[in-house]
């Protein structure tokens, strides 16, 4: 009985980790996330396998979220505790920034896909390989929003 009971638990969890495409377990990128809710903030780190994370921040009122190495506007969901619109843009140094109106909690997120680095290539033989994770493409590679020699 108790056999049965462990093989049904040991099968629910296999057929749970089958469900995400083995790509996608096998390195997927971390993010980080920086969440400033007014002069308060708050970080988390996790990988980009589609899984939802929680924040456990249910109570931190969240206007702007960093995004330093992942383009978390174009893969990553946010799950907010009520409607929010979200705006995409970069901090004057260059980091990508998400801008969350009305602030509001983040409950939790999921990220999805691979990015690439930045000065990693965007294309290779003519082949776009991904999107850039902070920056732009332009001549084969990704390029940061704000020029680090200015
Ligand atoms: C939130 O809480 C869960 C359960 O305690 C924990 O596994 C997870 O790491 C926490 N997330 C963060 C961002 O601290």
């Amino acid at each position: 009985m108790n056999y049965i009971i462990a093989l049904a638990s040991a099968l629910s969890l296999l057929t749970t980790a089958l469900a995400v495409p083995l790509s996608e377990r096998q390195g997927a990128q971390t993010v980080h996330l920086t969440f400033h809710c007014g002069p308060a903030e708050y970080s988390m780190a996790f990988p980009a396998d589609g899984t939802v994370y929680s924040t456990n921040e249910t109570d931190m009122a969240v206007n702007i979220i960093d995004a330093p190495d992942y383009n978390a506007y174009g893969q990553c969901q946010f799950m907010t505790a009520g409607q929010a619109t979200l705006a995409s843009g970069f901090s004057s140094t260059g980091v990508n920034q998400i801008h969350i109106g009305p602030p509001q909690p983040v409950l939790g997120v999921s990220c999805q896909g691979m990015c690439v680095p930045t000065y990693g290539e965007c294309f290779r033989n003519g082949q776009y390989v991904g999107p850039c994770c902070n920056g732009f493409c332009a001549a084969n590679r990704c390029r940061p929003w704000v020029n680090p020699s200015v």
